[in-house]
Parts: structure tokens; C-alpha cells; sequence
């Protein structure tokens, strides 16, 4: 019995490509339970444009240049940009090398948030797996817009999983720490894909013989190449995390993930600690007396099932 189209669930995924971006699109257009409204950009990985072209270029590999792509903030709220370039490369993607876009992006990203969310209350996913900056951008030029939103899937914060990028923070949440507090408080419907939940899931170097000699496939060798080196250099095991692709299977089949609802805050002024998920953990009778606000989060998941799903799904048969 083949999925029923008219049941997919419309969604706007905002991104900073990157690599796990590129797959998470990739992830998200080969799911026919999900429909793509939109692609929104953010700085983060690395500077927006750049972010924005790699979109436009893994849309042009998809052959789906009819998914429209919006730029939207250049830099934080607050804060000086920071890059993962290290880990993404200089051009965003890897080792991969996609033709230039032959389109240009179709509008602002936060402006299109907005209308679509206004004009379709509770039907749209927003799913976020970037510097939060454009969702708390179009929180404060609308205030409540976010809560119009059927979900919000985040792929950010760590809980009780060491950070990334710092000690204690994961890159979207410290790249944006102001952002991503006034998301969790906005009352929006979020559910979190923390650190906790996508440390369990990798793309294995083995994963990649199984990908065929298409231009996609090709792709994604390519791409996750430096970053499955640099992984194997500091933890002595080509992988990369799918960290992107699990906030998109949020919304394709939440039956993969384990859920906790967990009270939490974001430290934004700390030397040592922006971007950290201040969890309460404190053994209260009541949870009216815990710190931060009440948070979904995935906090386990079936990997063998997410990763079939994956594999099954980022290479559209056609490219
Ligand atoms: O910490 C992982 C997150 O930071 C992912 O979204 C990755 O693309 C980077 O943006
Ligand atoms: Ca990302």
C-alpha cells in the first residue's frame, strides 16, 4: 500500500549547508510523507551565502529546482559569527564540487516564516537544524508566529552529552546562544534533537560502498569525506554524525525516537558555558519547583531503523 500523498505533511526546513544539512535535504525530499514548502538559510557552518548557493546546488543535484531556497540572517543575534568550516570546509560541502547554481534564492527567509505560518496555522513543521537566529527573527517581528507552527524539530543543545563545539555546547546553540533561549521560551510546540540523541546515529564509512556510482552518490562520498577524516583522526573511526537528518526524522516517523520531557534553560552570557542547555536534573517532588522550562526531547532512538530509513530514501532513484 503506497503512502497516500495528499497525507504529507507540509514543512519549511531552515539549514545551514553543511554537510548533514545537504543530507538532511536530501532526507527530506526523498520522504514522501514530507512536503517541502521551502528551504530557508542562516548562517552558521559557514557565511550565509555560501550556505545559500550550497542549497540552490544540492536542489539542482535532486533535480528539484521548483523547491524555492530563502536567505535569511547573515550573522547572530548578538554575537560575532562563528563557522565550522573545519569540519564542513571552506565551501560548505566537503570535497564535493556541484555545478554552480543556475537560479537565484526567492526571497527572505524570515518574511516567508512568517506568512506561511500566518496563513497556516497549526499545519506547518518548522524544522530547524541551523543557528536559530531566522525563527527567533520572525518571533520578533511577529510575536506568537512561532506558536502557529504544527511543531518545531530543532536539531541542537546537548543535555547530559558533552558539547561539540565547547565543554559543554553543541555548534547551532552556541553559535546563537540569544536565539536559540528565545525559541525554547517562544511557548512554540518544540521538540529537541539534542547531542544525547545524535551521538547514537552515524553515516559509517562501510554505509558508503553501498551508495552507487550516481551523481548523488557521488555526492555524498564527497562530501562527508573530510569530515569522516577528521572524525577518524580525533576518535579513530570514519563516521560522521547524522545529526541534521534525525531532526527531519522527527517529523517523517517519531516512532524511531524515545522521548523525555526535560526542564531546561540556555546560558547565553557565560565565558565558559554560551550555549549550554542548563538541564534541571535536581530530584524534586514536584516539577513546579525545577528551573527552565519544560522541553521534548529526543533522548534515544532506534538506529538501525532511522539508518535504514536514511539510506533507503537520501538517493532519489532518478539522479
Ligand atoms: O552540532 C551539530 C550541528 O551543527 C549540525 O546542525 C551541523 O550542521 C552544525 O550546524
Ligand atoms: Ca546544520
Amino acid at each position: 500500500m503506497g503512502f497516500d500523498p495528499s497525507d504529507s505533511r507540509p514543512v519549511i526546513l531552515d539549514a545551514d549547508p553543511g554537510v548533514d544539512d545537504a543530507l538532511a535535504i536530501m532526507l527530506a525530499l526523498g520522504s514522501p510523507e514530507l512536503d517541502v514548502l521551502g528551504i530557508c538559510t542562516v548562517s552558521g557552518n559557514v557565511p550565509l551565502d555560501i550556505g545559500t548557493g550550497n542549497a540552490l546546488k544540492v536542489l539542482a543535484l535532486l533535480g528539484r529546482d521548483e523547491v524555492p531556497v530563502y536567505p535569511g540572517a547573515e550573522g547572530p543575534l548578538r554575537k560575532e559569527a562563528v563557522y565550522a568550516t573545519e569540519v564542513h570546509g571552506p565551501g560548505g560541502l566537503g570535497d564535493s564540487a556541484l555545478p554552480l547554481p543556475g537560479r537565484s534564492p526567492a526571497g527572505d527567509a524570515v518574511s516567508f516564516m512568517i506568512e506561511t505560518l500566518s496563513t497556516r496555522p497549526r499545519e506547518v513543521t518548522l524544522i530547524a537544524v541551523g543557528p536559530l537566529t531566522n525563527l527567533a527573527l520572525a518571533e520578533a517581528q511577529a510575536p506568537g508566529v512561532l506558536k502557529k507552527a504544527r511543531e518545531v524539530c530543532v536539531m541542537g543543545g546537548a543535555v547530559d552529552e558533552p558539547g561539540n563545539v565547547t565543554p559543554v555546547a553543541e555548534f547551532n546553540f552556541f553559535a546563537d546562544p540569544d536565539a536559540a533561549r528565545q525559541v525554547l521560551r517562544s511557548g512554540a510546540s518544540v521538540t529537541l534533537a539534542p547531542l544525547d540523541v545524535t551521538h547514537r546515529v552515524a553515516l559509517e564509512a562501510s554505509h558508503l560502498a553501498q551508495l552507487p556510482a550516481s551523481p548523488a552518490g557521488v555526492f555524498v562520498r564527497e562530501a562527508v569525506r573530510p569530515a569522516m577524516d577528521l572524525i577518524g583522526r580525533v576518535q579513530n573511526r570514519h563516521r560522521i554524525y547524522l545529526h541534521d537528518p534525525l531532526a527531519v526524522g522527527l517529523a517523517i516517523d517519531p516512532s524511531v525516537f524515545g522521548f523525555e520531557t526535560v526542564f531546561a534553560d540556555v546560558e547565553t552570557e557565560g565565558i565558559l558555558t554560551a550555549g549550554q542547555v542548563v538541564a534541571d536534573r535536581r530530584s524534586f517532588s514536584k516539577d513546579g519547583n525545577r528551573k527552565g522550562l519544560p522541553v521534548n526531547c529526543a533522548m534515544g532512538v532506534d538506529a538501525g531503523r532511522f539508518l535504514a530509513l536514511f539510506l533507503s530514501r537520501i538517493l532519489p532513484s532518478a539522479v
